[in-house]
């Protein structure tokens, strides 16, 4: 029964993906539809977010970025685990960004900061110990050229770190959509990066980190 009903719930993630169009600047609009999909608390089995954000091993004031940051499923746990630092929840939608400052206030994390970046610019107020990127990498155009700027916005010791779905994760977007974990590793050394950590503890995703060279 419970095995079925997790299969249900990837289902239901996959669809609801699958039948975003990938063009068009506002596919994530509708922020309390896609709240029901993002925060599923079924997706922890798979998603692992307390392990995620381990990894990443932030000191308390850290100040982190998470681009693409949807309705806040990491960003608030990433708040959480900053708490005398701060959280850029960065989205390129307006209705995502304006749902991730209600939720930052509803749960009184006066830390998350919501950004509306731009396609080609996330538009960071100010320099990051950590960028991480759950499942928007492949969301992202001209991507040498966005992670090269990107690294101007790192503090000395900073990194980024991508999560995304694998070519044959059961859940996620279409396949053509999707971004394999080597194209990644080539990208981000065009855009002067070097691969720091490679974590395999996730079933769908991989978990890539990389600092500047
Ligand atoms: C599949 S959702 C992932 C949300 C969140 N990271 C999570 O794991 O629940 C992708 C999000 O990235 C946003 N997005 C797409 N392109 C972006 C870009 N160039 N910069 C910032 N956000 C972007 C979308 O609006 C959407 O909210």
């Amino acid at each position: 029964m419970l095995r079925r009903l997790f299969a249900l719930v990837l289902l239901g993630f996959t669809v609801a993906l699958a039948q975003t169009p990938h063009t068009h600047e506002h596919r994530f609009s509708g922020a309390e539809r896609w709240a029901r999909v993002f925060d599923d608390p079924a997706r922890d089995r798979w998603q692992k977010p307390d392990d995620v954000i381990a990894a990443l091993a932030l000191a308390p004031d850290a100040t982190v970025a998470d681009i693409g940051a949807g309705t806040g499923y990491f960003a608030v746990r990433l708040a959480r685990a900053v708490p005398k630092g701060r959280v850029y929840a960065v989205d390129i939608e307006p209705d995502m960004v304006r749902y991730l400052g209600e939720r930052a206030q509803r749960e009184q994390l006066a830390n998350l900061q919501p950004v509306r970046g731009k396609p080609d610019d996330p538009q960071l107020p100010a320099p990051v110990d950590r960028v991480l990127i759950v499942d928007t990498y492949h969301h992202i155009g001209e991507r040498v050229a966005y992670f090269g700027r990107l690294r101007e916005r790192l503090k000395p010791g900073g990194a980024v770190a991508i999560v995304d779905f694998t070519l044959e994760s059961p859940v996620g977007p279409p396949r053509s959509a999707r971004v394999a974990a080597d194209v990644v590793r080539a990208e981000m050394q065009r855009a002067g990066y070097a691969l720091a950590a490679q974590h395999d503890f996730l079933p769908h995703q991989y978990f890539l980190v990389f600092r500047p060279r």
